[in-house]
């Protein structure tokens, strides 16, 4: 039995997709400077919409960053209160020509709506809205529960406006629990909630060798060269299994329950299919003896993103570069602390800088790792609201992502977070051909609704 809200929902299908598309058109590139005007129009976007549907003290919250979002509604007297969260910065869309369709053009194929943001995080954001405006228009105008928004647009750059003012500010944010969607269904049509993330710290390491660039036949051999020694380095963080060398790395992590290493084993979960329609690539690597999903969900790592520098031109440049720069994160399971995990990192790259160089250790950005507890009403709510939708049981996975936020709102707000997310693995996301499974954003509305009006009965 749908409620009004819901069919209110069914109703507006077409128009509130053609507003989603309308927001994922704003080209908001939280990382890039020359989009700083499209990040703030996305927020204006979002304003004018927050207003239209009737919330309260809607505004923009100025950082030192990109803006954050704000609105309540709190009329509903002895209801519990939910601080929404979502995203409203995307990722870059390059590779470019690797779009089928253009990524701020969002286009509908098989079902889906393809979009840089489609999934990640405007169209699943979306859902919260859309849900609120489904209730205020079939509760005259109130809710069911008290409701404040939280809308960042630094989320993709693991910008700090969002954690300055819930720290500065943590009464202007009280509630019961918090709501994100920002996750994925472990398979479609299966409702999830994800109750765990991994953490990151997110680096940058530069070496530097000669005063200036030097031509590589009158020096090379004689003058140390930077990248040489940057792979060296690199090539010793992680051995061949995929274990990371840095001493005492591993000390604070916490394993997950036997109980929960149980119930992922019962998860459909296809390795061969992983590889081959996920990955794509020969073989899956890392650590052998945990399963995939553990080392994905529950194990920390270390990647290399990038090293920019020296010679990347077409042809050849005989050329010893002054200096050599790599990106480089590490994934951090639950309990091990950002600020530790990168003192010990600095430390041991300091202990490999080889002779003739030296190595500069920055930290970009970090955030907690977060495993939420499920003995909660808010969690059994959000069951129960997923089964009424998606006529299936919930199943309780971690992922591999990270959030920031989410450990602020337990460690600051001290309130859990509900993850519910409508994402698909194949949703592409940071990735070329990004989308939104369209049933998932109208299913994942109705399920909101349902979830809202539980939590007020
Ligand atoms: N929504 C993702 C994280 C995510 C995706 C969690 C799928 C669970 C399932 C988020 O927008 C993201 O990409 N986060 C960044 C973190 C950041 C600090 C740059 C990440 O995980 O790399
Ligand atoms: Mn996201
Ligand atoms: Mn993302």
């Amino acid at each position: 039995m749908l409620s009004a809200a819901q069919e209110y929902s069914r109703k507006n299908q077409p128009r509130f997709l053609a507003e989603l598309k309308d927001l994922l058109r704003i080209p908001s590139i939280s990382t890039l400077p020359e989009h700083a005007g499209d990040v703030r129009r996305a927020a204006e976007f979002l304003v004018r919409e927050l207003q239209r549907i009737g919330m309260e003290h809607v505004r923009l919250i100025e950082t030192a960053g990109h803006p954050l979002v704000y609105a309540d509604w709190l009329h509903a007297d002895g209801k519990p209160t939910c601080l929404c969260y979502g995203h409203y910065d995307v990722q870059p869309p390059d590779p470019l020509d690797e779009w089928l369709s253009p990524p701020f053009e969002p286009t509908e194929r098989n079902g889906n709506l393809y979009a840089r943001g489609a999934v990640d995080d405007k169209g699943q954001m979306y859902i919260h809205i859309k849900a609120l405006e489904c209730l205020m228009q079939t509760y005259c105008g109130k809710l069911p529960i008290n409701v404040r928004l939280l809308i960042e647009g630094e989320e993709e750059v693991g910008g700090e406006g969002i954690a300055e003012y819930l720290r500065a500010h943590p009464e202007t944010l009280t509630a019961d629990f918090a709501l994100v969607s920002d996750t994925e269904m472990f398979a479609p049509g299966l409702p999830t909630l994800c109750v765990g993330l991994r953490g990151m710290i997110y680096t940058e390491l530069e070496v530097r060798g000669a005063k200036t660039d030097l031509h590589s036949g009158l020096y090379g051999g004689a003058a140390p060269n930077p990248f040489q020694a940057l792979c060296w380095i690199l090539a010793q963080l992680k051995n061949a299994n995929g274990h990371v060398q840095i001493p005492g790395f591993y000390d604070d992590l916490q394993a997950p329950s036997a109980a929960e290493l149980a119930a992922w084993k019962t998860l459909p979960f296809d390795e061969q299919k992983f590889l081959t329609e996920e990955i794509g690539a020969a073989a899956l690597v890392g650590e052998a003896n945990y399963s995939v999903l553990e080392r994905l969900w529950a194990r920390p790592t270390l990647e290399i993103h990038g090293m920019p520098g020296g010679f990347t031109g077409a042809g050849a440049k005989t050329v010893i570069p002054a200096k050599a720069l790599a990106k480089v994160s590490m994934r951090l399971a639950p309990e091990m602390q950002p600020q530790s995990t990168f003192a010990r990192y600095k430390q041991f790259v300091e202990s490999l800088c080889p002779a003739g160089v030296t190595v500069e250790v920055r930290l970009i950005h970090s955030g907690d790792a977060i495993v939420i507890g499920t003995d909660n009403p808010y969690v059994a709510a959000a069951t129960e609201a997923l089964r009424a939708v998606f006529d299936r049981e919930t199943v309780f996975i971690r992922s591999g992502g990270s959030i920031p936020i989410v450990g602020d709102f337990e460690r600051h707000l001290k309130i859990p977070t509900v993850m519910m997310g409508f994402g698909l693995p194949d949703d592409n996301l940071h990735a070329p051909n990004e989308k939104f499974h369209i049933a998932n954003f109208y299913n994942g509305i109705e399920t909101m609704i349902e979830f809202f009006e539980r939590m007020g009965k």
